[in-house]
């Protein structure tokens, strides 16, 4: 394995922006795990498939397609809603573990590290990784920042929807049986309710610093 930085928390916690920024700092290469459900996600619906069943999810995670991890079809709701059905799934979740392990263990441009952000990063994909944050916010505040993305992409919703979203899919996310998204034991808790974008990676960098430079000195002397 890499120097691994684990970013697992709730969704529009801000974990995904703290995960590029912590990556940019260290000059680590970044993934957005929760973009291979969404992507599964997508290549059922496109399908016509249904995201609950197995056989559906699993042909769409053989299937996606990782050069649109960009594509903005992917962040709609309809995707996030069908991206947590398949990520409850254990076959998908199976079919998706050999690409993120792939990517910790020897992370794209021979960068010495990565920064992975998801629901079980530090708990399944990399338990022994450098450094582990779980981010979390109020759900009030997560709903305003996701209502905001939205309103930039023209996309007109009712706050409250958004809110019952996010709150839908979290329990959803917390209470499956498999990988549910909880708080390693050795993760530092980091909330940002009140924190601006440039205070939460003053925090999460004050969290991990110390790890990751030990960790880069080590590799240097090794
Ligand atoms: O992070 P994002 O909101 O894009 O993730 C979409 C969905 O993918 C989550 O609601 C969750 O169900 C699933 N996911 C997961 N494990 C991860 C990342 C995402 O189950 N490591």
């Amino acid at each position: 394995m890499s120097i691994v930085i684990a970013v697992d928390g709730t969704a529009a916690s801000g974990k995904g922006t703290l995960a590029k920024m912590l990556a940019r700092h260290f000059g680590f290469a970044h993934l957005d795990s929760g973009a291979l459900y969404r992507l599964t996600a997508l290549a059922v619906l496109e399908a016509q498939g249904d995201p609950a069943s197995e056989a559906d999810a699993l042909k769409g995670a053989q299937t996606l397609d990782f050069n649109r991890a960009g594509d903005p079809a992917i962040r709609s709701d309809i995707v996030g809603k069908a991206s947590s059905q398949v990520a409850a799934i254990p076959a998908v979740r199976d079919a998706l573990l050999a690409f993120q392990r792939d990517f910790l263990t020897r992370p794209p441009g021979g960068s010495p590290g990565a920064v992975m952000d998801g629901r079980d990063i530090g708990t399944v994909i990399c338990p022994t990784a450098t450094a582990k944050l779980y981010i979390d916010a109020s759900p009030e505040v997560r709903a305003r920042r996701r209502w905001t993305e939205l309103k930039n992409m023209n996309i007109r919703r009712a706050e409250q929807d958004v809110l019952a979203e996010l709150n839908a899919r979290d329990a959803a996310d917390k209470s499956r049986p498999v990988s549910p998204l909880k708080q390693a034991p050795d993760a530092d808790l980091l909330d940002t309710t009140d924190l601006g974008i440039d205070a939460a990676f003053a925090a999460a960098l004050a969290l991990v610093s110390s790890k990751v430079e030990g960790a880069l000195k080590d590799r240097h002397r090794g």
